[in-house]
């Protein structure tokens, strides 16, 4: 009897920094994998002003998925594709919040194909509670002075709260 290939996700991105949404994508994504690679890009496809360096981000990352040994956070540099199949990845997860998502995803999935024709994109729906939730509306709320208790981990509203010099 052949045995079953494992199957690795990986699940790319900035997480500046992680929040609920990401966490629920992620945890999502076990019920598919053996195991699941949260990767902090290093070159975003957006340009994107960071708030975390990237290193701030995978520790944030690795506490908020300390419960889960098939969750494994680290960072990548250069194409997404390269570091996915090194990894022996196949399987690329992204969360898909609305419709105004889709068409960078679509686009960004089919490129991915086309730079490695083995990589399937598995487009997954957050938990509605978490369909208007996004890292750049969170660093927004954090910096005008309000509460992000409810969209991200205690430990990584601390850390917006110390980086933003707040209280
Ligand atoms: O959370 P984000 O910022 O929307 O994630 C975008 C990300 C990191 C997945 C994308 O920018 C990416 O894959 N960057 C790595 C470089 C790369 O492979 N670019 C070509 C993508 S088709």
């Amino acid at each position: 009897m052949s045995e079953r290939k494992r199957c690795v996700s990986i699940y790319p991105g900035s997480f500046d920094p992680v929040t609920r949404g990401h966490e629920d994508i992620v945890r999502r994504a076990l019920s598919f994998s053996d195991c699941v690679i949260v990767a902090v890009a290093h070159t975003a496809t957006q340009r994107k002003q960071g708030l975390f360096e990237v290193e701030e981000r995978v520790e944030m990352l690795r506490h908020v998925f300390r419960d889960e040994a098939r969750i494994v956070t680290t960072e990548f540099t250069g194409l997404l594709v390269d570091f996915a199949r090194a990894q022996g990845a196949s399987i690329i997860v992204r969360g898909l919040r609305a419709v105004s998502d889709f068409e960078y995803e679509f686009q960004m999935a089919l490129m991915n194909r086309q730079l490695w024709h083995d990589v399937e994109t598995i487009f997954l729906a957050p938990d509605v509670r978490h369909s208007y939730l996004s890292a750049s509306l969170v660093r927004e709320i954090a910096s005008l002075g309000g509460d992000v208790a409810d969209f991200v981990d205690p430990l990584v509203r601390d850390r917006l709260y110390e980086k933003l010099g707040r209280p």
